[in-house]
């Protein structure tokens, strides 16, 4: 007789505390990353600095900082002999978060200190996927179409050459700072689906580049970070305005989801969509296409009006990047390129107090069956 668990099974693990944690929480319906509200950390921080805070506990002095840019900008470039490779492997009818998935655990084949799970090694390679992440998603679009790859300028920030490396132009200030902003919104937010995926697979003591294979490939399931693609598909999809409101009725009619609409923990609200839904009128409205943004605001009114539902963190985000010119299909790769930092923030956490993660599953098969011959099946 199998073993009996007794109680329901939770499922998808919602009431389930699986750790403690230091890096981020949800505190009276925001975001905080490390005790610093994440409208406080929009307004006045930037990414390099919120990578400093989530990995460090604390925010950097001046010259601490300084020393952190310059680590990262040093590892912003991708080794030639790896690159090389990398326009080896398909990308035509391939998803980029296929080959981002791909590209970072073969990043890892060129990386000597892979294997070395020394605090030292693992913080170095911290910052070497950090700095990596972003080029790697601008390198497979230049790539796959037939361009040639451009050198990153350490001196500037990951943002700015998230721009430069991808069309190779000085990009705008105000564009850059917006994105640096949305970097910092999705950074990294409690024990999400990736974070936990990283953390599961950090916990078997592997090393980082494999647990962020783990986080990347839950990343890009569309109920996790690979909605804000598909809103900005639904949003081509429905065309004009005049359409919005019965195609969104007719999705909820069929029990379709909308995408990026509801959460797990935030039942009032995301707090990062109320940021993103500024930026994505002031951006729709600075390139001429403000309807994106009506029409993104006609479906939100409706969903809340028909199901009660409010936009998460990939509604509006969609029409942010759409309006930075950046292809429909890297708005998930970016979402890694920024979470990357939430995600090594959590294996270092998981490392410092770790248990290998391995729940139960309650048993509701068959017992006490006999093995046959195929013939006599
Ligand atoms: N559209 C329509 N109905 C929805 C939606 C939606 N986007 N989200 C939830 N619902 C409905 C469900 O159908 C369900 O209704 P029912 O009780 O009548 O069956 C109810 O709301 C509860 O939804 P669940 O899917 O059980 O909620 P859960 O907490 O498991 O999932 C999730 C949360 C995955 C975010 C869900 O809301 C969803 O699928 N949203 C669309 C995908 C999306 O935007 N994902 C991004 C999330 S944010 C992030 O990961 C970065």
């Amino acid at each position: 007789m199998a073993e009996v668990f007794e109680g329901a099974v939770d499922r998808g693990l919602e009431g389930i505390v699986a750790c403690t944690t230091k890096i981020s929480f949800i505190v009276d319906a925001t975001l905080n990353y490390r005790g610093y509200t994440i409208e406080d950390l929009a307004a006045h921080s930037t990414f390099e600095e919120t990578i400093f805070l989530l990995w460090n506990d604390r925010l950097p002095k001046k010259d601490e900082l300084e020393k952190f840019k310059r680590a990262l900008g040093a590892e912003m470039a991708l080794d030639p002999a790896f690159v090389k490779v990398l326009k080896e492997i398909p990308t035509k009818g391939v998803h980029p978060m296929a080959w981002l998935r791909t590209a970072v655990s073969a990043m890892a084949l060129w990386d000597k200190e892979a294997q070395d799970s020394s605090q030292e090694a693992n913080e170095r390679k911290a910052i070497r996927l950090t700095a990596k992440m972003g080029s790697l998603v601008t390198a497979f679009e230049r790539i796959r179409t037939g361009k040639d790859i451009i050198a990153p300028n350490p001196s500037k920030s990951l943002a700015w050459n998230f721009f430069y490396t991808l069309t190779g132009q000085e990009p705008d200030a105000e564009m850059v700072r917006m994105f640096d902003v949305c970097l910092i919104l999705h950074a990294d937010h409690e024990l999400n689906c990736s974070a936990f995926a990283m953390r599961v697979t950090a916990s078997s003591l592997s090393d980082i580049y494999s647990a962020a294979v783990s986080a990347i490939s839950a990343l890009k399931g569309p109920l996790h970070g690979g909605a804000n693609e598909q809103v900005m598909v639904m949003l081509k999809d429905i065309g004009t305005m005049d359409r919005a409101r019965t195609w969104v009725k007719e999705a909820l009619e069929n029990k379709q989801k909308v995408m990026g609409f509801g959460h797990r923990v935030y039942k009032n609200g995301d707090p990062r969509a109320k940021i993103l839904r500024q930026m994505s009128e002031q951006l729709t409205k600075k390139i001429g296409q403000p309807h994106w943004y009506e029409m993104s605001a006609l479906i939100d009114d409706t969903m809340q009006g028909e199901k009660g539902l409010l936009p998460n963190v990939d509604f509006y985000s969609a029409t942010v990047y759409y309006s930075m010119g950046i292809p429909i299909d890297l708005f998930t790769p970016i979402f890694a390129a920024s979470r990357v930092s939430g995600w090594i923030a959590h294996a270092f956490e998981q490392w410092t107090n770790n248990r290998i993660y391995r729940p139960r599953g309650k048993w509701a098969g068959r017992e006490g069956l006999t093995w046959v011959p195929a013939e006599k099946r």
